[in-house]
């Protein structure tokens, strides 16, 4: 009797029904979150769909997502979407693979050391406190638009140490790329960047004004080689094993993704944790506690972090619910097993924070914003991977110290002069571009707490 061979039956985990020729297109129906929640508690921890061409494995469980990121991560390239993204971000770290990309992390590594990120503390409450001098009571601010431009221009001194004028132009020209690169565009093909039109216009304008300015600083860091005690001097200056250093080119790479990647997703957490607070009066009152017993008035310092252990749970909390980086994925190399399946060449894996936060196996009930549970025996036994913000295993988040320190630095300093306030009831949209953006801003108003705070 011939034999039957059942490998097939193991071939593909079970997913939603495709359409014939699309497949399913989840990123573009009305709710991709909610489509993304539906399938993962219908399908459990890997399903399968099919986005036209586009062959994606969505895992849902801490040991495969362990399993991509960490024990298999040389089998596995950043995703289509980032891959696009290298016409901007060129060779920086984020976008980088392979022997280059290790030598790239190891130069820049000692910049974010403990001792260097500390020495940014005063300069992020600085602008802050600067930031609350102009907010009036009870007007109405867009939070996340104040959100971004307190990142942007600590990020931009941190990494530079430039005056304020020359913040100017770099705010202006990254504005204008945020606001005309939504996730749709970057994935569309290269030669759309030449179309003559308005938005592509001022876009490409932008992206040069941009590339002339830091440049410039470097050409000029490269003239008078002393430690500035900024980010870029400790990349101009780094050297591998064999004595060699970044190249202009290199160094550009690495400084626009550092902008980038710096500043719009700690901004992302600080908003979304004003969203939330404004909601939960009892843990805002918890939260003014903290600060009036650690802090009695004086501007936060970085010695003053290990006291603020509330302020880091409502950060932590914050990111659990809405992590500004919903999902990493990458791209197979070659053939793999997991779960008994086999995941082909060319095809990508997909891991969501937005969904691993809020499984309900190691949060018991998800959708309940609670800051506490962070100080629970519970919370601290999770799995490596039921909770990951910044990603893991070798491509880690190479900024999560500095934005840890940064987020609660920033919540301290402004909690304890003002108590924000919805302007409307409304529910606000998390929208999953290239980060989880709230869909049109936060409208909130500031009341007063203490008009000032002696530093
Ligand atoms: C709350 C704030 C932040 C969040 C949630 C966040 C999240 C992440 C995540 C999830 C990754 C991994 C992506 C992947 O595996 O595909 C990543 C990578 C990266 N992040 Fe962050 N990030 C934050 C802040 C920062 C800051 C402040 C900087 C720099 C100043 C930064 C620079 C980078 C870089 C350069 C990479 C690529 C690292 C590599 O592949 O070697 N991030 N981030």
């Amino acid at each position: 009797m011939p034999t039957i061979n059942y490998e097939f039956l193991m071939l593909r985990p079970p997913g939603p029904k495709p359409h014939f020729l699309i497949g399913n297109m989840p990123l573009a129906s009305r709710n991709p979150l909610a489509v993304f929640s539906k399938w993962s508690a219908e399908f459990g921890d890997i399903f399968y769909y099919r986005a036209a061409w586009i062959q994606v494995y969505f895992l849902n469980h801490p040991e495969l997502i362990e399993a991509v990121l960490v024990r298999n991560y040389q089998n596995f390239l950043k995703d289509h979407v980032i891959r696009k993204s290298r016409w901007f971000f060129g060779e920086g770290l984020l976008t980088n693979e392979g022997e280059s990309w290790l030598r790239q992390r190891r130069l820049s590594q000692p910049a974010f050391h403990r001792d260097r990120i500390a020495s940014y503390a005063r300069i992020m409450t600085g602008y802050a406190s600067q930031m609350l001098d102009s907010w009036k009571q009870d007007e109405t601010l867009d939070i996340h638009q104040e959100m971004m431009q307190l990142t942007l221009r600590i990020v931009v001194r941190a990494l530079f140490n430039v005056e304020a004028e020359q913040i100017g132009p770099i705010s202006t020209a990254l504005n204008v790329m945020m606001r005309n690169s939504t996730g749709v565009r970057l994935l569309l093909p290269p030669a759309t960047r030449y179309l003559p039109t308005p938005a592509m216009i001022q876009f490409r304008r932008a992206v040069r004004r941009l590339d002339e300015t830091v440049c410039g600083i470097i050409a000029a860091r490269r003239r008078n080689e002393i430690d500035s005690g900024d980010l870029l001097s400790m990349l101009t200056q780094a050297r591998d094993e064999d004595g060699g250093r970044m190249t202009d080119k290199q160094l550009r790479d690495e400084v626009m993704t550092f902008l980038l990647a710096g500043h719009e997703t700690t901004a992302l957490t600080l908003t979304w944790t004003w969203y939330l607070l404004a909601q939960h009066p009892a843990d805002e009152e918890k939260l003014h506690a903290e600060l009036e017993r650690v802090l009695a008035g004086r501007v936060p310092e970085f010695s003053d972090l290990p006291k603020l252990t509330f302020a880091e749970q409502v950060i932590k909390e914050s990111m659990r619910l809405y992590p500004p980086a919903w999902s990493v994925a990458r791209t197979v190399i070659s053939e793999f097993e997991l779960r008994g399946y086999k995941i082909p060449a060319g095809s990508n894996v997909v891991m969501s924070q937005w969904i691993m936060h809020r499984d309900p196996r190691y949060f018991p009930d998800p959708e309940e914003f609670d800051p506490s549970r962070w100080a629970t025996e519970r919370t601290r036994k999770l799995p490596r991977f039921a909770y990951f913000p910044f990603g893991g295993g070798p491509r880690q988040c190479i900024g999560n110290s500095f934005a840890m320190m940064e987020a609660t630095l920033l919540l301290a300093t402004i909690a304890q002069r003002f108590r924000l306030s919805a302007v409307s009831n409304e529910a606000v949209v998390p929208v999953p571009s290239f980060t989880l953006r709230p869909k049109t801003g936060i409208r909130m108003s500031p009341h007063v707490l203490r008009t000032e705070v002696p530093a």
